[in-house]
């Protein structure tokens, strides 16, 4: 059996932050998100999050098992803590890694499982990454192919410090070892901690191997500890959720200004401007255009639709609609076909049948507008007494002129009229035509 422990429990003290540092985000899902995400493609078995307080809530909410670590003695501390409340399993293996890693990909994990299965049966595998700078991660010290020990860097000799391999922070070990070496684990070291790292040493003294499963780019496997990483893997994760769309068949005009989120569906020639975010599972057809300047979250766009310079939240636009620029969709809004929606239109809770249109400086709350109607400029639906929210409901082929004032709850029926600057206050007829303040039907032609 092959069980994963992942560390989540730390202060994060570097984010100088009141949120848990591993429920901070990038690209809209927090680093602890990618780590279990890449996980559940790695054939565990069983999966365990050392949490905290603060976040175990969270962490529960989303199906995983947790463990509070009451007080944050160490990454040691934090594993043993984790193996108390697993039953033993002889033979087993155990995956551990750290919720600080969001770039990290499920083959790392293959790999380093893979690699206690290498010739001398390594009681430890352990990943770790050539890089020019290490600064505060640990160094592996080697002995040919074997890693010696592990030496935090605040714990460091100056020739330490000069080495260039870092310890990644994914370990596979045989479950018997770890708990014998954990259970040793002492804290005397310059932070006062129990590190996991230390296990290391500990199994070379008793002459277990400890095989090294270089990373093939450091950067995959970097742990973050301050916002300023967090921006720089933020960079490295869009920039691979805009490659993996462009090679998908999207045209990404410039992926440094387009901001994506993971478990986005966008449609082959659709392209997305420059200076736009998508995000919130969002769906966008084939062959729309989005942006310059948009942002979508939840929303669900169809084919040949095009969304300019708008904002478009938990909204459904079906084919062929044109939306902006400056337009404002929200409250669970839905778009038929081949709608028009122009500037300065904000739409709440607003159904729009097919060839409807709102072109200009329009708010429509809590509406239904039918087939090919149009909402001429400055029309407003008055949906709000002060007290309750109340329903306009717009039939098919109406005529709403500017400026008009909708005072719901109000129905207007098909082929309606309504003047320039009518104030609705009844309800209109079928074909009858109203003008003026408050509005009065005009006699029949
Ligand atoms: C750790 C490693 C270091 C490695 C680096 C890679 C140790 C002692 N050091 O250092 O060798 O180069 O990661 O990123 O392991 N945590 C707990 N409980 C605790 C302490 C930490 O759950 O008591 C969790 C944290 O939430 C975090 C992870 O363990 O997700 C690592 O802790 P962190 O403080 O970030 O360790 P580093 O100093 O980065
Ligand atoms: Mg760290």
């Amino acid at each position: 059996m092959v069980r994963a422990i992942v560390l989540a429990a730390g202060k994060g003290t570097r984010m100088k932050s009141a949120r848990p540092k591993v429920l901070h985000e990038l690209c809209g899902r927090s680093m602890l998100w990618y780590v279990l995400n890449a996980l559940g493609e790695a054939g565990i078995d069983q999966t365990l999050v050392v949490t905290n307080d603060e976040i175990d809530e969270s962490v529960r909410a989303s199906g995983v098992r947790t463990i509070v670590q009451r007080e944050q003695l160490g990454t040691g501390h934090a594993v043993k803590i984790a193996l108390d409340v697993l039953e033993g399993n002889d033979g087993g293996r155990v995956l551990i890694a750290y919720g600080d890693m969001p770039l990290i990909g499920t083959e790392i994990f293959t790999n380093v499982l893979a690699a206690l299965d290498e010739k001398d049966a390594p009681a430890l595998a352990l990943v770790t990454a050539r890089m020019p700078l290490p600064s505060n991660f640990g160094r592996i010290v080697r002995k040919g192919d074997n890693v010696k020990r592990i030496v935090e860097a605040r714990d460091a000799d100056p020739d330490e410090l000069a080495i260039d391999e870092m310890n990644a922070g994914i370990y596979a070990y045989d479950e018997a070892a770890l708990r014998e070496a954990v259970g040793a684990l002492r804290n005397d070291n310059a932070q006062g901690e129990y590190y996991l790292t230390d296990t290391v040493a500990h199994l070379r003294g008793k002459k277990h191997r400890v095989a090294p499963v270089v990373a093939a780019d450091h950067r995959d496997v970097l742990g973050i500890n301050d916002r300023a990483e967090l921006a720089l893997a933020r960079k490295t994760m869009n920039a691979r959720l805009c490659a993996q769309h462009m090679r998908d068949g999207v045209t990404i005009i410039d992926p440094d200004t387009v901001y994506l989120e993971p478990e986005l569906r966008i449609g082959r020639d659709t392209v997305i401007y420059p200076n736009t975010t998508i995000g919130r599972l969002s769906r966008i057809g084939e062959g729309s255009v989005i942006g310059p300047n948009a942002r979508l979250s939840n929303a669900k766009i169809g084919d040949r639709t095009e969304v300019r310079e708008s904002v478009v939240v938990d909204s459904v636009a079906g084919n062929d609609v044109c939306i902006g620029p400056f337009a404002h969709l929200r409250g669970k809004t839905v778009l038929a076909n081949g709608v028009r929606i122009g500037n300065f239109v904000e739409l709440k809770n607003t159904q729009m049948a097919d060839g409807a249109k709102a072109s200009h400086l329009s708010y429509l709350g809590d509406t239904t507008v039918g087939e090919d109607s149009n909402i001429g400029a400055g029309t407003i639906t008055a949906n709000y007494d002060g007290v309750s929210k109340h329903r306009t409901e717009i039939g098919k082929n109406v005529r709403i002129g500017s400026n008009s004032s909708i005072v719901a709850p109000r129905t207007i029926g098909d082929n309606a009229l309504t003047g320039a600057g009518a104030v609705v206050t009844k309800d209109i007829a079928p074909g009858e035509r109203v003008v003026g303040n408050p509005a009065r039907p005009l006699p029949k032609k």
